[in-house]
């Protein structure tokens, strides 16, 4: 996450002043996770007297899996799992196909928000504006369709705050139906609607007050989340509160590559660290007491990490101010969502530069497919919850490396899977190639590519294998 966001001399600023602040507050000491949870998910989601419940029907119920009478909904049978003569491995029934998008990335216009303002700064590194976009704010049924087309389950996208609440306190009823649109055309399609309440964006009034640094920055998001709610619970499939709230204070205030900018600023950083945590848990809480019935979480961006010789204790510092911090904000949340798309090295001096005989993808990352197992197993276990896997994919003009990329994931997922690990659902980022954040729309992350111009979407091979992978629930690996 960090080689996405930041200069290596910055990561190792950042590193270093980190130990010391981490040293100095004695936050050392509880690297290890230790909240590892002794209920299971599904007792959680009954919340009365376990005893008195069918606890896997519940949890199958409500997280939209169908339950099987004699075993909990993920349990593997031979020929689930790999079929010898197609060489094909199969995922559990029910399991979740998705794609990912999020508002600012797609809609366009989104005039009214600290990225637009961030993207138009002088202050910025940003390659380009947001714009247009992919124009989903007019072609979302389009999008939708998309979805339908490869037969996917379900949808992730995330409501722009900024649309919904463009003044402080002043709701907008017709952006509120907007977003129910969406919402109830995914439904027709069967599609769950998976909607994320906050997706890196603030609405400019609130950055005026300081953005996550404004004193009632966490109700001013609770007000806004029981508002949407109760305008859209009702249909909603799965809700994740924050996307990556563990990049907002590590972008904006430690790689300035993210609103409001600042540079290594670790005490600011910590403390927005903080705050997006205590929004989050407030944020559920008004989720769960609105209309509707659906697990709620929050996402997370994760990545491998890997020490090199004298790296270890830069790692797990890095851990815990990264991730470890995070992992723990989850207790009592229904899932947690999974995004990772690479690995990173750890040496003494900080994060260690990538080997340059190591391929990369086309936003500098490490090739690494296997890491998306390896944070679905460290979730689960750190936090004892049913993971998502609402983020992975890869930046590539090259769609076949896509296909090759995305099957490598798949195949550690099932790995996971055989393993006992809770996952119940993969979401490719991205439905569209769109605008990603400071690096504009240079890179590929789609399923579909989007003309500039004409804004029409196009299939890329990898939407149509996508598509035969969730419509068959198996992935037929190559020959050989
Ligand atoms: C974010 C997306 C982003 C993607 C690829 C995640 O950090 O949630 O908004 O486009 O990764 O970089």
């Amino acid at each position: 996450m960090l080689r996405r966001w930041a200069h290596p001399t910055t990561t190792m600023i950042f590193f270093m002043s980190l130990l010391l602040v981490l040293i100095r507050a004695d936050r050392i000491a509880p690297v290890g996770i230790s909240f590892r949870r002794d209920v299971s998910a599904s007792r959680l989601l009954c919340g009365y007297d376990p005893s008195a419940c069918d606890c896997d029907e519940v949890a199958a119920s409500t997280m939209g899996v169908k339950p099987s009478p004699s075993e909990t909904p993920y349990t593997v049978t031979a020929v689930d799992r790999f079929d010898t003569t197609s060489r094909a491995i199969g995922f559990p029934e029910g399991f979740l196909w998705g794609t990912s998008t999020a508002a600012h990335q797609i809609e366009g216009g989104n005039v009214n928000n600290d990225w637009w303002a961030w993207e138009h700064s002088p202050n910025s590194d940003c390659a380009e504006s947001s714009g247009d976009a992919c124009d989903s704010l007019r072609r979302w049924p389009e999008d939708i369709e998309l979805v339908a087309s490869m037969s996917l389950g379900a949808y992730r996208f995330s409501l722009e705050w900024s649309r919904i609440e463009p003044a402080e306190g002043e709701f907008s009823l017709a952006a509120l139906d907007y977003y129910r649109r969406m919402c109830a055309a995914c439904r027709e399609r069967d599609i769950t609607p998976v909607v994320t309440f906050h997706h890196f964006t603030n609405p400019s009034w609130l950055a005026t007050r300081g953005g996550w640094e404004a004193p009632d920055a966490a109700d001013a998001f609770t007000r806004f989340c029981t508002r949407a709610a109760n305008h859209l619970g009702d249909l909603i499939g799965w809700a994740c509160t924050i996307n990556e709230l563990n990049l907002i204070g590590l972008t904006g205030y430690t790689t300035a590559s993210s609103p409001p900018g600042v540079k290594d600023d670790l005490v600011r950083h910590l403390a927005v660290n903080d705050v997006v945590a205590q929004a989050h848990r407030s944020a559920v809480d008004a989720l769960r007491s609105g209309p509707g019935d659906f697990p709620v979480g929050l996402t997370l961006s994760m990545d491998e990490m890997v020490a090199e010789p004298g790296g270890e204790g830069v790692l797990e510092a890095a851990r815990e101010i990264l991730e470890d911090r995070f992992l723990r904000a989850t207790e009592g949340d229904d899932f947690i969502g999974v995004q990772c798309y690479s690995r990173l090295h750890f040496g003494p001096e900080g994060e260690a530069p990538i080997d340059p005989e190591v391929p990369t993808t086309q936003m500098g990352y490490e090739y690494w497919p296997q890491g998306v197992e390896h944070c679905a197993r460290r979730a689960a276990t750190a936090t004892g919850l049913p993971v998502l896997i609402t983020e992975s994919g890869i930046a590539t003009e090259d769609d076949t490396e896509r296909i090759t990329y995305l099957t490598e994931v798949l195949r550690g997922v099932r790995r996971a899977l055989d393993d006992g690990v809770d996952i119940r659902g993969y979401f490719v980022w991205s439905l569209l190639d769109n605008f990603e954040w400071m690096h504009g729309f240079g890179p590929k992350f789609g399923l579909h590519s989007v003309n500039p111009e004409t804004f029409v979407r196009d299939p890329k091979p990898s939407a149509v294998w996508f598509g035969e992978v969730a419509r068959s629930n198996r992935l037929v690996l190559p020959a050989g």
